[in-house]
């Protein structure tokens, strides 16, 4: 189990971010249900969600057995508020690279709860020293997410056409990434 990182918002309230324990995963299924009615930036929708207890259970041990895998919640209270699932490949050509999706709850946008879960995971990374190339697929109008990668230094390395359907209409994505240099 890794480190658990404290942080203290602009707002006051102490924020937790840790790996998750199969303890979450009732909590994680809801929050994920939560999260797909907020938003059309995540790839599917609410009524699309069905991943059973056991299931999530199941990933969260498979996750915790490998070495380039790594699902975060990042909580206030006892509740969480957001989450970080990063995938790694599964064999030796493709492990050091793997695909994360974010996300935070609505209500909690803007008070940088996504960058904290995205510089945990970039220290993992460089503390793996496995894992050496992030990637993820982002929605060419998610602003504000496009703005938290290249911040953190993504880059994007090209648009993938068509990749979501919404509301009658394509939109394209773009495929951004990040090289990782061991510490
Ligand atoms: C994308 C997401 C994870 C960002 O989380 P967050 O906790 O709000 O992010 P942060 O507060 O750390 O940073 C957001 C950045 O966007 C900026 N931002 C805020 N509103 C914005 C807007 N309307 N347009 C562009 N940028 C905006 C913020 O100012 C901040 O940048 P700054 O620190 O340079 O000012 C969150 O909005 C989310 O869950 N969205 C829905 C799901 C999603 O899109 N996931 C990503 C899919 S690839």
């Amino acid at each position: 189990m890794g480190e658990m990182k404290k942080i203290l918002l602009q707002d006051g309230r102490c924020l937790v971010i840790r790996e998750a324990c199969v303890q979450d995963a009732e909590k994680l299924l809801a929050y994920v249900k939560k999260i797909a009615g907020e938003t059309d930036y995540i790839t599917f929708a609410p009524e699309e969600f069905h991943v059973t207890l056991e299931q999530e259970i199941a990933k969260i041990e498979e996750y915790a057995q490998t070495d380039n895998q790594l699902i975060l919640v990042a909580e206030i209270g006892e509740e969480i508020v957001g989450n970080l699932d990063f995938r790694g490949g599964k064999y030796s050509r493709t492990a050091h690279a793997g695909e994360f999706g974010l996300s935070v709850l609505k209500d909690y946008w803007g008070l940088s709860i996504g960058k904290h879960l995205l510089r945990y995971l970039i220290d993992w990374a460089k503390k793996t020293g496995k894992v050496r190339k992030i990637n993820l697929r982002v929605r060419v109008d998610n602003e504000r997410a496009i703005r938290l990668y290249q911040r953190l230094g993504f880059v994007i390395e090209g648009t993938l056409k068509r990749e979501f359907y919404v509301g009658g209409r394509f939109i394209d994505s773009y495929l951004m990434g990040l090289c990782v240099d061991p510490k």
